[in-house]
């Protein structure tokens, strides 16, 4: 398997740059997903990566040869479409074994790749239709099947689940899961999907208009986001975010705002101490507002709406003008229209600067 890595890659349509040079290293073996709002640059990245657009500038390496010369056929990689362009004339068998059948595999050997596969994705029974006999998801995982016959050194996907209902998205996110597991290949994943993001990718690239805003483990995005923007972005429901001033009290730091005042963990008095009455934005996740108010500060909140969710309820509350969403055990439900008191613990809250977004 090569390393991947790209530097200084650019890409521009015209006039318009849609990729400020790019540095990106993917190591060995890994499933790196590549996440971001649409239109950010995650399907140009994988497609400069597959050969299917050139590049604007810079270069893209496996180990030390640089790629950009080479045809797509040659880069040793299977890739899975956003629009999964099957071949509208063949079934789905001759689709799925389509790259088999050029490479000369025998015939025995291609039925048996083409099986396998097939059964993994659920789509055996369909093999002697036609594309256009199929559903979107089932389309969809025909494309994926025609990539993962094929004995490629790196997969690319691009939004490979994009077209299927929740239940068999979950399916087959697992399945994905276990396959990155038991299968030692690079595997490229482009979506923008947090959650998918985070169960399958060993590493996560999180981009924002070209640009990389962080990398690194779904522990890593999730517990120590580099800025406001990946805060934001990783962990469902999203973070919430308000407007603070740091405050510092004898030894104690602090942060207020509009109805509340809460204290800083120790942590970060040594990175802040400098700062005081400096304007910041202040981010808590909806799952770190407690009922109980030991060792937590408190904060009170209007209840606007509860929204049902099974186990769990998302609680719409107001604190002054902002609005916050609070993750709360359904066993105990809350009235809508009340104020109350929740308990929030000094080192559940992160503090990011006003102007730049970063954490400080
Ligand atoms: N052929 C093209 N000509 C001009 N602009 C393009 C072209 N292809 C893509 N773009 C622009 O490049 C940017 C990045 O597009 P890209 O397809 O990489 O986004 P994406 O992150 O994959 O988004 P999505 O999640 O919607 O698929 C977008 O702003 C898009 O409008
Ligand atoms: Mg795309």
């Amino acid at each position: 398997m090569p390393h991947i890595r790209f530097a200084g890659v650019e890409k521009s349509y015209g006039a318009v740059r849609v990729l400020p040079p790019l540095d990106l290293e993917l190591e060995d073996g890994e499933f790196t997903v590549l996440v971001g709002p649409s239109g950010c640059g995650k399907s140009t990245t994988l497609r400069m990566l597959a050969g299917l657009e050139s590049l604007s500038g810079g270069e893209i390496y496996f180990d030390d040869r640089p790629i950009s010369g080479l045809e797509p056929k040659d880069r040793d990689l299977a890739m899975v479409f956003q629009d999964y362009a099957l071949y509208p004339h063949m079934n789905i068998a001759r689709n799925m074994s389509f790259a088999l059948r050029l490479q000369r595999n025998s015939k025995a050997e291609i039925e048996e790749k083409v099986g396998r596969v097939a059964k993994m994705l659920n789509i055996a029974h369909l093999l002697d239709r036609k594309p256009a006999e199929l559903s979107g998801g089932q389309r969809q995982r025909v494309a994926m099947g025609r990539a993962l016959v094929r004995n490629s050194s790196t997969f690319l996907f691009d939004e490979p689940l994009s077209n299927l209902d929740a239940k068999l998205r979950a399916k087959m996110r697992t399945e994905l899961a276990e396959m990155r597991d038991t299968l030692d290949k690079n595997m490229v994943y482009v979506t923008h999907d947090q959650i998918e993001a985070m169960t399958l990718g060993d590493r996560i690239v999180v981009m924002s208009e070209g640009v990389i805003q962080q990398q690194g483990s779904p522990e890593e995005l999730f517990k120590t986001p580099a800025n406001r923007f990946v805060a934001g972005f990783i962990g469902s429901p999203t973070m919430n975010f308000l407007e603070a001033e740091l405050t510092a009290a004898g030894d104690v730091l602090s942060v207020q705002g509009d109805g509340f005042t809460l204290p800083l963990a120790d942590a970060l008095k040594a990175r802040l101490s400098g700062h005081a009455s400096k304007a910041v934005t202040i981010g808590i996740r909806p799952s770190a507002f407690s009922t109980e108010l030991t060792n937590a500060a408190p904060i009170d909140l209007h209840l606007a709406v509860s929204e049902y969710l099974g186990a769990h309820s998302v609680l719409v509350t107001r604190c002054g003008d902002a609005e916050i969403l609070v993750e709360h055990d359904s066993a105990s439900p809350m009235k809508a229209g009340v104020t109350m008191t929740f308990g929030v613990k000094p080192e559940d809250i992160m503090v990011f600067d006003k102007e730049t977004g970063l954490t400080l």
